[in-house]
């Protein structure tokens, strides 16, 4: 789904502080990732990242978990939301909301996560303290397509980064944070804009190019 200018359409989810959110709109704003993000859309309306999205002037939406019955009812209108905004893709950046097969069964488009671990090593949530606990000298940032297994779907892109004998959940997280930023625009815009298969669970772009800086 290409806009007037020939752009492709992302969505991004948040919940909470939104910076990954914050980083994909600059990426958009210097060039580096070559999209429109046509929604961000937050199931928490108290969530700072829908601050940012409304100073940098981008369409707003928010789906309060709350008000729906059953997850079943929210995954239909989010589903209904994501289909209306025709996006390319959907970019989940900190939306605490399980993606399950009542959300997927009903948006068959590709659907992108970032999460702070080296999958499928610590998935789910705390995966900072959990690579601390665990005592690994390395860990990462994963991007991934979402399955209805928790961060389980193919992975996109991957960077590792060392664990420092006197890091704590906190120090770990703001050194992975700053991978993230630079990883997932990256991620995005190759997913747009490079022919990719999947084989097996193995994301294959098609031909090779320098990477996004
Ligand atoms: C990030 O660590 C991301 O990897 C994880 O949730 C956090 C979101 O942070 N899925 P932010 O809201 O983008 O600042």
């Amino acid at each position: 789904m290409l806009t007037q200018t020939g752009r492709r359409r992302i969505a991004v989810l948040v919940s909470g502080r939104g910076s990954n959110l914050q980083a994909i709109i600059r990426a958009v704003t210097d060039g580096r990732l070559e999209a429109d993000i046509a929604l961000v859309l937050t199931n928490r309306a108290e969530a700072p990242g829908l601050g940012h999205a409304a100073a940098a002037g981008l369409p707003t939406r928010v789906l309060a978990h709350g008000d729906f019955p059953d997850r079943n009812a929210f995954d239909a209108a989010l589903a209904e939301v994501l289909t209306a905004a025709s996006v390319d893709l959907v970019c989940l950046a900190g939306f605490m909301r399980r993606v399950g097969p009542s959300l997927l069964d009903r948006y068959p488009r590709p659907i992108l996560n970032i999460h702070p671990s080296l999958l499928p090593a610590f998935p789910g949530l705390n995966a900072q303290q959990q690579a601390v606990d665990h005592g690994v000298k390395i860990t990462g940032v994963t991007v991934h397509f979402v399955t209805a297994e928790l961060d389980a779907g193919p992975i996109v892109l991957q960077r590792a980064v060392p664990v420092f004998d006197d890091d704590t959940a906190e120090t770990l997280s703001a050194r992975l944070l700053s991978v993230e930023h630079d990883l997932y625009p990256e991620a995005i815009h190759r997913v747009l804009h490079r022919p990719w298969h999947l084989v097996g669970r193995r994301v294959q772009f098609d031909h090779h190019e320098p990477p996004l800086r």
